[in-house]
């Protein structure tokens, strides 16, 4: 192998952080270099808000292999179930789950069958699934229903389930707060994140406490969760039977992890609440027109969340935020496109440009 400046090296999350996970050397490791996401300082948003002392950060997940947070604990659960002997795996998903277990599936030759709620997933997460090889099941009904359905599916251990009810989904999502925490050489004040089935609040959380025992950082941050309106029910404290949201990534009704979701939030003497689709899409406009930065509508429900806390003074002085942009924009072009503001159309000719040019 080559040890020269361009080198191939392998930079997963299982490497950089094996002493805090639990693997072993018998562990193959299924990796595609997942992790290692930028922590964007913005820049816009704090001035939007009028927060001056204040430092707000973009964990910006969005740039992992297949352009969500999943990678990293799919990188995890894959590897694990290699050990184990395991040829296929199941998860149901809201789009991103699956399109990460497809990946991860094909890097390491197994197979893959994966539940979506049909008609309710985004198509950039549908199409990769799909082309990563998968075996795509349209479930008519929502994220809920396909959840139950894997879990009896896979109860007998024949097929290996991968989604975050498997512990070492957790294991992996939790090295998102390590980097953090070593990219800012402390953990933030305030850790703001979305929350559907409420794995990712868990295992951050799960995270930053596991590094401040082994003195990597002093604090702990409080823990920001934020739903969907129409698929909050912790902020209602009841499952819903009928959950809706343009965010179809939190579209859901009854979190599989609820009580990580509520044990981070009392823990950390934090908070989850629920911000409306149309504060969700303010957010979504305002983080892509304003600061470049292209994430999906669930992960802009977490600074839809920091603009309502904001607005109501909560951030104390000097504080540094973080918020996680769970997935890339690039997933729901649906959405994308679905605004007032047309793309034009002109005429091959200068004039026909120079009159669409505002100058
Ligand atoms: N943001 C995005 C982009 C997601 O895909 C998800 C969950 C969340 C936030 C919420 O994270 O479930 O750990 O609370 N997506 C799952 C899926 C449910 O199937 O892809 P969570």
């Amino acid at each position: 192998m080559s040890t020269g400046k361009y080198a191939v090296k392998k930079i997963g999350i299982i490497e950089r952080y094996q002493e805090y996970l639990p693997v072993t050397d018998a562990t193959p490791i299924i990796s595609l270099n997942e992790g290692n996401t930028p922590l964007i300082l913005a820049e816009a948003l704090p001035r939007e808000l009028g927060l001056k002392t204040q430092k707000i950060y973009y964990k910006f997940e969005g740039l992992n292999p297949t352009g969500s947070f999943k990678d990293r604990g799919m990188t995890m659960a894959m590897s694990k179930a290699v050990e184990a002997g395991s040829q296929a795996v199941i998860c149901a998903s809201t789009g991103n789950t699956s399109a990460s277990a497809a990946a991860y599936a094909s890097r390491c030759g197994i197979r893959c069958y994966v539940l979506i709620p049909e008609g309710k997933i985004a198509k950039g997460k549908l199409l990769q699934a799909y082309r990563y090889g998968a075996k795509v099941i349209m479930v008519k009904g929502n994220f809920d229903q396909a959840l139950e359905l894997v879990k009896e599916i896979s109860a007998d251990g024949k097929i290996t389930l991968v989604n975050s009810l498997n512990p070492f989904r957790i294991e992996g999502q939790k090295s998102a707060a390590f980097e953090i925490v070593d990219d800012l050489g402390e953990a933030p004040n305030y850790h703001v994140i979305p929350v559907g089935n409420a794995g990712n609040i868990t295992a951050y959380w799960k995270g930053y406490n596991e590094y401040k025992r082994a003195g990597r950082s002093e604090i702990l941050p409080q823990m920001l969760g934020f739903q969907a309106a129409g698929s909050a029910p912790l902020v209602s404290g009841k499952p819903i039977a009928k959950p809706e949201t343009i965010a179809t990534a939190i579209r859901i009704g009854n979190p599989a992890s609820w009580e990580g979701a509520i044990k981070a939030r009392d823990e950390s003497n934090g908070l989850i609440e629920a911000v409306t689709d149309e504060e969700i899409t303010q957010a979504y406009r305002f983080i892509a027109e304003r600061e470049g930065v292209f994430a999906e509508p669930a992960s802009a429900a977490a600074v839809a969340g920091v603009i309502k806390l904001a607005k109501r003074n909560f951030f104390k002085d000097n504080a540094r935020i973080v918020i996680t942009l769970t997935g890339s924009g690039l997933k729901d072009p649906d959405f994308a496109l679905s605004f007032d503001d047309k793309i034009i159309s002109a005429d091959p000719t200068v004039n026909a440009i120079r009159e669409v040019i505002e100058l």
